[in-house]
């Protein structure tokens, strides 16, 4: 190993201990991030007067070069990518002045910030992911406002609904997850920088300029907090599983019903595939992809949770570890996102069949003792007793039967007439008399998706837009001293 490290207290390498101790491969994640840092660390070195203009200028004008030559160009012999990228500027500039870069700075806050930086995005990606989905079904729903399904408990049919409310029902869960991303993203987005190795540091340092040059709303508050603690990272792996189980539920709804049992809708075939042996086969493998891959996000949780779990403080080198579940979590839950966007957004759905769900297995049957009690005045438990003894008999009752059967169990004559019933039992009818809020009859349901949509899609793009000032303001400070 030409570890700069090495040159410190250690000297004996052994090649299993140094890939062991390594997490270079998967720092390909954080290496711009690392670079930002180092450009916001420097810039305020040079702006407290704990490093020359000079030496500033050249770390800065070196981190570029190495920024631009890109990961693949580090020395992979490091432990890690923060001395490959201290050892590529000191390559560059020496010692004497590269060496400076890492003043009042340790890995460890080093790489707690870049963690943040680089989750920053995954979680900005991912509230653009869902938002794209979202706005899939709401394309969707909007064609599918009036189709008549039968909804399921129990996966026994139950009352009619429609296509398009049962659509939405997967986009108005996606809203709230959506809110656990920018709800994780403000405690994220905090600057641990500056606080070493967990005890701060004796230069001048400005830990509220890192933070802004960085984009970060705040420094955190206690610098062994800062580097000991990936609760930010938890959260936002936790608000990925959210998402990946929503998208797991709806899987399961596509993948039933674009079987031939269900029928109501068909993948495209880009999103399906095909069995090696029966030719006939089209199988929804993006869905049940999806679905397996919330295991995936489950497991990022764990595995995450169970690295922090019993750790003393301040760092320690399980963290090191820790960091994988996180862009794991993310990219399981991101791929299926967008993965699923394109699935709704090509599926062809089939109306005829969908309805058809509704012509049987007596989905009528709570509208109707409603509308008992309504009419008659009866209890709607007596209703319930009711309308249960017709369906004892039939799945597709007429009005006729029910007037029969109501003969039979309270001995006397039904007090509505035949098409006071009918109107019940038709699901056009019931979906259309279900007109409370959020109901399949509520006239809102699409234009209240499209306002909330909307209201994310400024919040992004105000997140967005912070991020694109802060990167602006650093530059600025770097043409300032370069
Ligand atoms: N690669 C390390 C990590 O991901 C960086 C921090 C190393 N710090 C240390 N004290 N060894 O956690």
């Amino acid at each position: 190993m030409t570890d700069i490290l090495r040159r410190g207290r250690l000297g004996a390498t052994d090649d299993e201990v140094d890939e062991f101790l390594s997490s270079f491969g998967s720092d390909r994640r954080i290496f711009d991030a690392d670079i930002e840092v180092g450009r916001a660390h420097v810039v305020m070195l040079a702006e407290r007067g704990i490093v020359s203009d000079d030496d500033a200028a050249a770390i800065l004008g070196a981190l570029e070069e190495v920024r631009d030559d890109g990961f693949d160009a580090l020395d992979d012999s490091h432990e890690d990518v923060h001395p490959a990228i201290e050892a590529a500027v000191v390559e560059r500039v020496g010692e004497d002045v590269g060496g400076r870069l890492h003043t009042a700075r340790s890995r460890n806050d080093e790489v707690a910030t870049c963690i943040r930086v680089a989750l920053r995005d995954e979680l900005l990606g991912a509230m653009r992911d869902v938002l794209a989905l979202r706005s899939a079904l709401v394309e969707r729903a909007e064609e599918t406002d009036d189709w008549l399904v039968s909804g399921y408990t129990h996966l026994q049919r139950a009352q009619p609904t429609t296509v398009g409310h049962h659509l939405l029902s997967y986009e108005a869960a996606l809203e709230r997850d959506f809110g656990r991303l920018t709800d994780a993203y403000r405690r994220v987005n905090e600057s641990p920088l500056g606080s070493a190795a967990f005890a701060g540091t004796s230069f001048g340092i400005d830990r509220e300029r890192t933070a802004a040059l960085l984009g970060f709303d705040a420094p955190t508050r206690n610098s062994m907090d800062g580097v000991a603690s990936r609760g930010f990272a938890l959260e936002a792996v936790a608000a990925s599983l959210n998402v990946a189980v929503t998208l797991s539920r709806l899987c399961e709804d596509l993948v039933l019903w674009s079987s031939h049992e269900f029928g109501f809708v068909e993948f495209d075939d880009a999103y399906a595939s095909t069995s090696s042996i029966m030719p006939q086969k089209k199988n929804p493998d993006t869905a049940e992809l999806a679905r397996g891959k919330t295991a995936t996000v489950q497991g990022a949780l764990n595995g995450l949770a169970s690295n922090l779990k019993g750790l003393p403080a301040a760092y320690n080198r399980d963290l090191q570890e820790a960091t994988g579940h996180v862009w794991d979590g993310f990219d399981a839950a991101r791929g299926s996102a967008r993965v699923l966007a394109g699935v709704v957004e090509t599926a062809e759905f089939d109306r005829e069949a969908a309805r058809e769900t509704t012509e049987s297995g007596f989905v009528g049957a709570t509208e109707l003792a409603d509308t008992l009690v309504r009419e008659t005045g009866i209890a709607f438990r007596t209703a319930h007793h009711l309308v249960g003894a017709v369906a004892r008999e039939t799945e597709t009752p007429t009005a006729e039967d029910v007037r029969e059967t109501a003969r039979e169990v309270t001995g006397e004559e039904l007090g509505i007439d035949d098409e006071t019933v009918e109107r019940a039992l038709d699901p056009r009818g019931c979906v259309d008399s279900h007109d409370s809020y959020g109901a399949p009859g509520d006239d809102g349901l699409v234009s209240e998706a499209r306002d909330a949509l909307e209201r994310d899609m400024d919040t992004l793009n105000s997140l967005e837009e912070d991020l694109e000032l802060s990167e602006e303001r650093l530059d600025e400070a770097v043409e300032e001293i370069k």
